[in-house]
């Protein structure tokens, strides 16, 4: 055993019971209890995932109970759009990164690694030790409230991003939490509504995300989820948070539980859960209640003791004195990490990058270019120092173009008609419009689930009614996730900017004008109705129960599944330039157990201006023998390219890459005739593509009982020849005569012995052939 361990180890045999408990519990909202005494400091913790939301007042003025849970409420409820200076009022001004729902769309694990850099570096300024972040939750719908925090529909994307963010920020010294875990994936009755979740789905989907994380950056700690996982609460979840988490992928760091998320608090103690946050005097009392009577086991309670310790020790002994930050740095690389992000939906006749702008006349259309939104709202929400208005950002680099603002309304409120008949009007007199338009905003975010994906109320028939003009029609989209675009064949250009942050007006003005090529592809499908979401029939779940009912069929997967055109498929974005991807080399003819493929191909940039190209490579299994996805994201990488730059792409998948989870052996498996590998430019655009034959592993034999099938008893290597000699002596037959007797079992779909029965009665009990069967099993296991 290590000195560290024994350290700790001697540490913890110090503490009276009453100390564990405090420290397995949080210290009012933020912090971990200290204890002078041993020399152990308190550590703090803050949100979130693309900005840090340091309360001073909750944080700085230390622990108040009753108030911290109101605090805590009030933020979680208060919705970002609320804006005003109540909003972020005891908030430290930080920088407000684009939100999990663009950067997703860089594709770009550098970036994330920066994030996570500049992430660290606010975070020290303000004496933060673990920041409560990246969540990588699967956008399963676009209506979930949360999915703005989120990165994608697919674990690769989700799983590299994070893992790039969490080096940045650990690499720093500054601890991340890994979140939610698992399956939270809607804000409906979000603390009782179990997920139910089928488990080849949760191991190829739901978790496979959290898996390629902790083995790419291992986060200090991971945050259990809000919501019970088929039928038991995540931080109860012995299964997710023990079995899986610590036991098959060697998780060795913390636990921690959602805020106020554990019911019954030793019950998590006993699943896995490290430290209960916040602090709260009732579950700390139960948990010393059940210390006392003998029902905690306390080498349970001791793990989770060593466990927080190491934390402590780790996060504690990263300390460097606060030194300042360099915020207008970090604005830049807001702005970048947008302009990156920003996907350029539709490019007709390349009405975009607005170009020879001298004396035209472009027309700004929408509340958002004076006003945007910049973020979601809930815990992750971050008081920006500094937010872009992106008509000033427009009117910056308009160069010699005449630039006009009309006004229409973010929220649906007003005069609709009368807005749309004054913006056409401005719009017969303009060269281009570019038309600022927005999801319906409510009370979605965290807390709340959308009720549908339409563009606020009036903006649909004042997009068509722009796009009629003879201008051209550019629309720029805010928006959580998907939204519809009943007008979509009508307008020449369209740019998602998701949740920018609030470099995002700058960054939008760049693309428009062509000072940055658009490089973002879509991380999740865009659909064409509401009724096309995966799981649509079944969610938002009834009586306490959610059944995601696609299974494995998550985002794209569904839509190939089913060969439904979306609006805009997964991993789809255009660019100001065209890539050429060719001489696509594989190191193996055959795709086998245990065996790595490594892929090169070219990429060149055909066009005239320098862009970045994002290139994914899919894995189709053909044959596989069982329900599989048409194709599945397996690796990606994004590279940057000068006109005419050609570059060679290297990518290797890995045995898993191929893989699917058997249920019925609870491993990862390698079956199917073939695999194409396929190199794509989006899930529905495949450039280059070779077909691997597969080697697949042995099939076990199934196991067999008196009650099987006789097509299933046949199919046992062993079973054929052992029933006749069985049955030549038991019944004094000879050879052909017990031959006939199995033959005439062999058509019927009844069970064996029933079927057997009929021609011999019951001369052999059925024990007896159990007996015979448990002896094949035995020996083919
Ligand atoms: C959220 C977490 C967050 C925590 C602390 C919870 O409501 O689900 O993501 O880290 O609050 O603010």
């Amino acid at each position: 055993m290590s000195n560290h361990h024994d350290e700790v180890q001697a540490v913890i045999a110090l503490m009276t019971d009453e100390e564990k408990i405090d420290f397995v519990s949080g210290h009012g909202l933020w912090r971990t209890a200290a204890i002078p005494r041993l020399g152990i400091p308190s550590i703090v913790m803050t949100d979130g995932t693309y900005g840090v939301r340091y309360s001073m007042t909750q944080i700085d003025s230390g622990s108040d109970p009753e108030a911290a849970l109101a605090a805590f409420q009030a933020v979680v409820n208060r919705r970002a759009d609320d804006g005003g200076p109540g909003m972020f009022g005891d908030t430290h001004p930080a920088t407000c990164f684009p939100n999990g729902n663009l950067l997703g769309c860089s594709w770009d694990v550098a970036l994330a690694e920066k994030l996570g850099q500049a992430l660290a570096a606010e975070c020290r300024a303000l004496g933060v030790d673990l920041l409560l972040g990246p969540g990588i939750n699967i956008r399963r719908t676009p209506l979930a409230g949360r999915a703005y925090e989120y990165y994608s529909e697919d674990p690769v994307v989700s799983g590299d991003l994070a893992a790039g963010l969490i080096r940045g920020l650990q690499g720093a010294g500054v601890g991340a939490s890994l979140k939610h875990f698992a399956c939270n994936n809607s804000e409906i009755d979000r603390t009782n509504m179990s997920s139910d979740v089928d488990e080849r789905a949760l191991r190829e989907i739901y978790l496979a995300g959290f898996e390629r994380v902790i083995a790419k950056s291992d986060p200090w700690t991971v945050m259990s989820a809000y919501n019970p996982l088929n039928g038991v609460q995540s931080a109860e979840n012995h299964w997710l948070l023990t079995e899986v988490l610590r036991g098959e992928w060697g998780y060795s760091g913390v636990v921690i539980s959602d805020w106020h998320a554990i019911k019954d608090r030793p019950a998590a103690v006993h699943a896995g859960t490290d430290l209960d946050m916040p602090e709260s005097g009732p579950r700390k009392a139960r948990l010393s209640a059940a210390l006392e009577a003998g029902e905690l086991d306390r080498e349970a309670l001791d793990r989770s003791c060593r466990n927080v310790l190491s934390l402590v020790r780790r996060l504690s002994g990263l300390r460097v004195p606060a030194a300042p930050v360099d915020l207008v740095r970090h604005h830049a690389l807001a702005r970048r990490m947008a302009a990156e992000s920003i996907v350029l939906l539709k490019n007709d006749d390349a009405a975009l990058p607005l170009k020879s702008l001298a004396g035209k006349r472009i027309l700004v259309v929408g509340d958002g270019a004076i006003r945007p939104t910049i973020q979601g709202s809930g815990s992750a929400t971050t008081n920006p120092f500094r937010v872009d208005v992106p008509l000033d950002e427009i009117r910056a680099l308009a160069a010699g173009a005449i630039i006009d603002f009309m006004p229409f309304a973010k929220d649906g409120v007003g005069d609709l008609e009368k807005q749309t008949a004054d913006v056409v009007v401005a719009a017969r007199g303009a060269d281009a419009v570019v038309l600022f338009a927005n999801h319906r905003t409510g009370a979605e975010g965290e807390g709340t689930d959308r009720s549908d994906i339409r563009l606020a109320d009036g903006q649909d028939a004042l997009i068509e009614a722009v796009a009629s003009t003879n201008a051209r029609s550019i629309v720029a989209l805010t928006m959580p996730d998907a939204v519809t675009m009943p007008w979509i064949e009508k307008v020449d250009a369209v740019l998602a900017c998701f949740y920018p942050g609030q470099g995002g007006g700058a960054a939008l003005a760049q693309v428009l004008f062509g000072r940055v090529n658009p490089s973002g592809k879509l991380s999740t499908t865009l659909p064409l109705r509401i009724q096309d979401i995966p799981g649509f029939h079944t969610y938002p779940g009834e009586n306490g129960h959610h059944t995601y009912s696609e299974s494995i069929f998550a985002g794209y997967r569904y839509y190939d599944l089913r060969a439904m055109e979306p609006l805009f498929p997964f991993g789809h974005g255009l660019s100001y330039t065209d890539f050429a991807y060719t001489d696509l080399y594989v190191d193996t003819d055959t795709v086998a157990p245990g065996v790595s493929v490594k892929l090169q191909f070219s990429l060149c940039n055909m066009g005239k201006v320098f862009g970045q190209e994002v290139v994914q490579v899919y894995v189709r299994p053909i044959e596989p023998g069982l329900k599989r996805p048409v194709r599945e994201l397996k690796a990606f990488s994004k590279h940057a390219l000068a006109p005419g730059e050609a570059a060679t792409v290297d990518i290797e998948l890995l045995p898993r890459d191929f893989q699917y989870f058997d249920t019925a052996t609870g491993r990862w498996t390698l079956r199917a005739k073939a695999f194409a590998v396929e190199v794509a430019a989006s899930s529905r655009d495949i450039r280059l593509s070779r077909i691997l034959p597969c080697e697949s592993e042995p099939i076990p034999v199934p196991r067999i009982a008196t009650t099987s099938s006789p097509a299933a008893v046949f199919s046992h290597p062993k079973a054929e020849a052992a029933l006749k000699s069985f049955f030549v002596k038991r019944l004094n037959l000879d050879g052909d005569e017990a031959q006939g007797l199995l033959d005439g079992t062999r058509k019927s779909f009844l069970g064996f012995y029933d079927t057997l029965s009929w021609s011999i009665g019951e001369s052999i009990p059925e024990p007896e052939l159990a007996a015979l069967f448990d002896a094949l099993d035995e020996e083919e296991p």
